[in-house]
């Protein structure tokens, strides 16, 4: 069997996907692309010029219009790739956490979502590309080779936020960390545009019972 070209990864927030993907795209030299960074960039757009969150029609009007460019890293800090808009470089600006509160509903809106998923199925279709999102496997690239679902609880998963903030230096209430996941699983599967799920031919692993490594041997061997 040949090595599966488009490979999708879907789940919920901080379930190990970019770290997965990032190591697997690695590995057999395909481009890494996070499809999250690029609701992040529309979100902190939306922020830096005033628009309102609610309102759809700016929103959307903005992610029609902006132009997003996701770059290799062109720095040695941590981060996976650049993200610029506009040709301003906001890698670090997506993770603020005036970010991480809006995006959700920002990725609720369907104009939004057609938008960005139409750059990243051109992206996509290109081949020898790992591609992480909510609804890759579903939406995006239907057609992708191999499809993997990697899950876990929402205690474990704001546990790794949380854990993440602290080596970074920072500071963090884990408890508010575990409402705020709660609270994008709850608006990103419940959404009407194409909520997170898994798709029907998906692997769905859980990474509660696996570690990163693990996850990684078996999905390699998936694609091997
Ligand atoms: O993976 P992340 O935390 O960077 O994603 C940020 C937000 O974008 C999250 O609320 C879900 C949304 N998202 C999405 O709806 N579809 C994608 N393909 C990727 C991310």
């Amino acid at each position: 069997m040949p090595i599966p070209s488009i490979i999708a990864i879907d789940g919920p927030a901080a379930s190990g996907k970019s770290t997965l993907g990032r190591r697997l795209a690695d590995s057999l030299s395909y481009l890494f692309f996070d499809t999250g960074v690029m609701y992040r960039a529309v979100t902190w757009g939306a922020l830096q010029r005033g628009l309102q969150i609610k309102d759809e029609t700016e929103v959307t009007n903005l992610a029609e219009t902006a132009q997003i460019d996701i770059r290799p890293a062109s720095k040695e800090d941590g981060r996976a790739c650049d993200v610029l808009l506009d040709g301003v470089d906001i890698t670090w600006e997506t993770r603020r956490p005036d970010v991480e509160a809006n995006v959700s509903p920002v990725s609720a809106y369907r104009g939004v979502r057609q938008a960005l998923a139409s750059q990243q199925r051109r992206i996509g279709l290109r081949g020898k590309v790992v591609m992480v999102g909510r609804d890759i496997g579903t939406v995006v690239l239907p057609e992708a080779d191999l499809k993997i679902y990697l899950d876990a609880s929402a205690e474990e998963r704001a546990r790794r936020r949380y854990a993440e903030i602290l080596q970074r230096g920072g500071q963090a209430d884990y408890g508010q960390i575990l409402a705020g996941v709660r609270s994008r699983d709850e608006i990103d599967s419940t959404r009407a545009f194409s909520p997170l799920r898994a798709a029907g031919d998906a692997i769905v692993l859980d990474s509660d019972k696996l570690n990163a490594d693990e996850v990684f041997s078996k999905v390699e061997a998936l694609c091997r």
